[in-house]
């Protein structure tokens, strides 16, 4: 694909586990800038790369200078100032010439437990989480429809996520790995979900998109698989019910279906995810 020099992409987040994963994938197509905050050290010399905290800068006044004609967000960091943030990120958007695109979670439908979700369904969370997810994608809700695409994120892993790492950090020391026999979720990795986003900013998607893996799994047989296919360990699991009946944390497409090669199953998030 040829270069387009057009387009302008702002990554917030883009030190973090996701957002680097993105900016790697977009890199070579769009003038990609992205934001660190704490991750000084990789970043500090990379002209491509600004620092930002949203509990100090001003946003709108960094997006007047980059120019961007699409801002990703892939913030994590204190909660008052993440909605402040996104609120502020909004007005620039409806005042320029310019998309959002949002990662937000599938703990944005965390109080009820009986089915999956799809895009239209009503959000409702019991968690903090879940609740601040919400309360950002009501503020880019508001936005005019050509402006912003919220993408439902179930659990993401990857070669280097922060969940692998962990598994085998526990499994190196002995410790024990928690499941949830009763939680029925799907996954993705990192590079699919931003392999989606490329074509997502290609074709200029809008709306809700759920991108979960087109399968469900059981918490505990997937992490199970996960650690099987590491090698040969001896691992003890911690069963954890936080519930008496089975419960999905699953998000499905029904309207905005992606197309095949973009779409992903859990046993090859699970091949990706042990490289
Ligand atoms: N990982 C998942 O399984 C998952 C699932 C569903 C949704 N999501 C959503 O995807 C997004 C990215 O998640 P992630 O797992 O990639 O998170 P992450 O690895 O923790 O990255 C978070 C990013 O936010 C930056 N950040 C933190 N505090 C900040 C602050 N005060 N000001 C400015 N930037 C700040 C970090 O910068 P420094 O590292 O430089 O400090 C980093 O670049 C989040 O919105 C998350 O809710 C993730």
């Amino acid at each position: 694909m040829e270069r387009d020099n057009k387009q302008r992409i702002v990554i917030l987040g883009a030190s973090g586990f996701i957002g680097n994963a993105i900016y790697k994938e977009l890199c070579s197509y769009f003038k990609t800038f992205g934001s660190y905050c704490t991750n000084t050290k990789p970043y500090k010399e990379n002209q491509q790369f600004f620092q930002y905290n949203h509990e100090q800068d001003d946003i709108y006044e960094i997006l007047k200078t980059l120019k961007p004609n699409v801002v990703i967000s892939a913030l994590r960091g204190n909660f008052n100032s993440q909605i402040l943030a996104h609120q502020h990120i909004s007005e620039y958007i409806r005042l320029h010439n310019c998309r959002f695109i949002f990662l937000s979670s599938a703990n944005v439908f965390d109080a009820y437990s009986k089915l999956p979700s799809y895009e239209k369904d009503k959000t409702l969370s019991e968690s903090i989480y879940g609740r601040l997810k919400i309360k950002i994608e009501n503020t880019i809700m508001l936005l005019p429809k050509n402006k912003w695409t919220i993408l439902r994120l179930p659990m993401v892993l990857g070669t280097n996520s922060p969940r692998i790492e962990e598994i085998k950090s526990n499994l190196k020391e002995k410790k024990t790995i928690e499941v949830f026999p009763n939680l029925i979720m799907n996954v993705t990795t990192d590079d699919k979900l931003s392999q989606q986003i490329h074509y997502i900013i290609n074709r200029e998607k809008t709306g809700i998109f759920h991108l979960g893996s087109t399968d469900l799994v059981h918490h505990d047989d997937f992490i199970k698989d996960l650690v099987t296919s590491m090698g040969d360990y001896k691992p003890v699991y911690k069963q954890v019910y936080t519930t008496n009946d089975e419960r999905y944390l699953a998000v499905l497409p029904k309207h905005n279906i992606l197309p095949k090669n973009l779409q992903i199953e859990s046993p090859d998030v699970v091949e990706i995810s042990i490289l």
